[in-house]
């Protein structure tokens, strides 16, 4: 990837919290440096670009047009179906997607925003928040979900479609298959506990000291797909089970109504 010309990417926030972005500037393997030094040329970002208004909107028209079918499209956030819940630059934000993605070679969505649609999707959803895939039909997309991802799988995810040009082999809910092949439950570092019936019945107890499985209070890693267990998070250091919380299947769709944060 090295010695390969830095593809230009541009990289929409739609309706989010920038959680994605943060993610990603945390990489450690790929160091963040390299990934913005040698692998990408990050033309357009909302957090990281040093231009704003008027002068950033048009150098992000400018890629459009100078590397029409050769830029990288990643997109952080849910998209509003009323557009007047979200406008950049005077522009309803549907349309700067849209615009972006028309001459994107393809387009990552990173985060389960732009990928289910998020916790502006919760329930009652007041924006019509809709995951990127309801208005980019015409295009490859792949789905890099995670609130946020892991910062290691969404510079993964990129150093595959640049070293190689093409599109990672998915599952059916278009996620890259290297990353979000395993349910946390497989990986867990607590499944023998699983196994043996050893479970946390409450978050005081004995069992959390030891250690037990985190079933019984709520964790979703036997529907949850995703590389916490085997990656960890922070360079490898630790995972949301591994510190004593349950997995709340932040990389699955709908998450946000599925608990604990609800009751619905
Ligand atoms: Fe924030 Fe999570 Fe949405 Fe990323 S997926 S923008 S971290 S709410
Ligand atoms: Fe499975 Fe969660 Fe128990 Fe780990 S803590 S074994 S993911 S139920
Ligand atoms: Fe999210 Fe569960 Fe991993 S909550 S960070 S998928 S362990």
């Amino acid at each position: 990837v090295e010695s390969a010309k830095r593809v230009p990417v541009i990289w929409l926030q739609m309706q989010d919290c920038t959680g994605c972005s943060e993610s990603f500037i945390r990489t450690t393997h790929p160091k963040l440096e390299s990934v913005l030094f040698d692998m990408i040329s990050l033309e357009y970002s909302e957090v990281l670009s040093a231009a704003s208004g008027h002068q950033v909107e048009e150098a992000r028209r400018k890629v459009i047009e100078e590397y029409a079918g050769e830029y990288v499209l990643a997109v952080e956030g849910s998209v509003p179906k009323n557009a007047e819940y979200l406008m950049v630059g005077g522009v309803p934000a549907k349309d700067v997607l849209l615009e972006t993605a028309a001459k994107a070679k393809l387009i990552l969505a990173y985060g389960s925003c732009s990928s289910w649609g998020g916790i502006a999707a919760a329930g009652p959803n007041p924006t019509g928040a809709m995951p990127i895939t309801d208005i980019i039909k015409d295009k490859p997309v792949i789905r890099v979900p995670g609130c946020p991802p892991i910062a290691e799988v969404m510079t993964g995810v990129i150093a595959h479609v640049l070293t190689f040009g093409t599109v990672p082999e998915l599952d059916a809910q278009g996620r890259p298959k290297a990353f979000y092949r395993h349910r946390i439950h497989d990986k867990c570092n607590r499944r023998a506990y699983f196994d043996s019936g050893l479970f946390v019945e409450s978050f005081d107890d004995e069992g959390l000291k030891q250690g037990y499985c985190l079933y019984k209070v709520g964790c979703k890693g036997p529907t949850t797909y995703n590389s916490c267990a085997e990656m960890r998070w922070n360079g490898g250091v630790s995972y949301p089970i591994q510190s004593g919380n349950p997995c709340i299947g932040c990389s699955e769709n709908a998450f946000w109504d599925m608990g604990p944060f609800t009751t619905r």
